[in-house]
C-alpha cells in the first residue's frame, strides 16, 4: 500500500490520476483550496481505495505554510511514497501583458509555489532514500508563444528545475517525474 500526497487535489487531471491509484488501495493526503470539492473527491477516493483519506484546505500561494503542511502530512501518513504537485492556473495573457503584478502573481502560483514544494519534498525523499516526486508542467514551457508566454515561462521554469532535481536525485533512489501534457479537456481549458 502506497502513501500518496496530492497537492492541488481538486485538479481534474489529479482527480483522474488519484482514481487509478485508488484502485491499487493507496492511502491519500489531499491538499486543495476548495473545501467542498475536496470533500467530495476524498469521499469518492475512500470508497474506491477502501482506505481513509486525509484532506486539508490550503491556498498553495502561501509558501510560508509549505513546511508546516508537510509536517502534518508526515504526522498523518508516517512517510510518503509518492507526491504529485498538480495545482496551476491559466492566467489571462492580455491582463499579464498590461500588469507586471498580474504576470508575477501567475508565475508565483505556477512556478514559485511548485519550486518551494518540490524543494522540500525532494530533500525529504533524499533523506529517506526513496520516493517519487511528480509535478505537472506543460508543453507550453517548451517555447515562448505570444498567446501564452507568461504561463509558458512559469512552466518552463518548472521543467528546468525538475530536470536538475532529477539529475541530482537519480542516484539517491528518488524518482523525479515531469509530466508535460498537451491540451487536456479540463476546467482550466473550458473557455477553449
Ligand atoms: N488542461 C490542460 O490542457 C493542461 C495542459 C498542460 C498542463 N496542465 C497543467 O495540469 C495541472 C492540472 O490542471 P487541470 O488541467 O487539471 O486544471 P484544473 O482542473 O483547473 O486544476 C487546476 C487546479 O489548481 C488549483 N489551484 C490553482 N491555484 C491554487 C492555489 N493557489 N492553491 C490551491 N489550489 C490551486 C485549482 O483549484 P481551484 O479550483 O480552487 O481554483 C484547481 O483545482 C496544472 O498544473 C496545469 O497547468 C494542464
Amino acid at each position: 500500500m502506497r502513501n500518496i500526497l496530492i497537492i492541488g487535489a481538486t485538479s481534474a487531471i489529479a482527480e483522474a490520476t488519484a482514481r487509478r491509484w485508488a484502485a491499487t488501495g493507496a492511502r491519500f493526503y489531499l491538499v486543495g483550496r476548495n473545501i467542498e470539492r475536496l470533500a467530495t473527491i476524498a469521499c469518492d477516493l475512500e470508497i474506491r481505495s477502501g482506505q481513509p483519506v486525509v484532506q486539508e484546505s490550503l491556498d498553495l500561494d502561501r509558501i510560508g505554510q509549505h513546511s508546516a503542511l508537510l509536517e502534518r502530512v508526515y504526522q498523518a501518513l508516517g512517510n510518503l511514497d509518492v507526491a504529485l504537485i498538480a495545482h496551476g492556473i491559466l492566467p489571462d495573457q492580455p491582463a499579464c501583458q498590461q500588469s507586471a503584478a498580474a504576470a508575477l502573481a501567475a508565475i508565483h502560483t505556477n512556478a514559485l509555489s511548485v519550486i518551494s514544494l518540490a524543494t522540500l519534498l525532494a530533500n525529504d525523499f533524499e533523506a529517506q532514500g526513496r520516493g517519487t516526486l511528480i509535478a505537472i508542467s506543460s508543453v507550453a514551457g517548451d517555447r515562448g508563444r505570444q498567446s501564452n508566454y507568461v504561463y509558458g515561462a512559469a512552466k518552463g521554469m518548472v521543467t528546468l528545475f525538475l530536470q536538475g532535481l532529477r539529475n541530482r536525485l537519480s542516484c539517491k533512489g528518488v524518482q523525479v517525474i515531469t509530466v508535460k501534457p498537451g491540451f487536456v479537456d479540463t476546467p482550466m481549458t473550458a473557455a477553449f
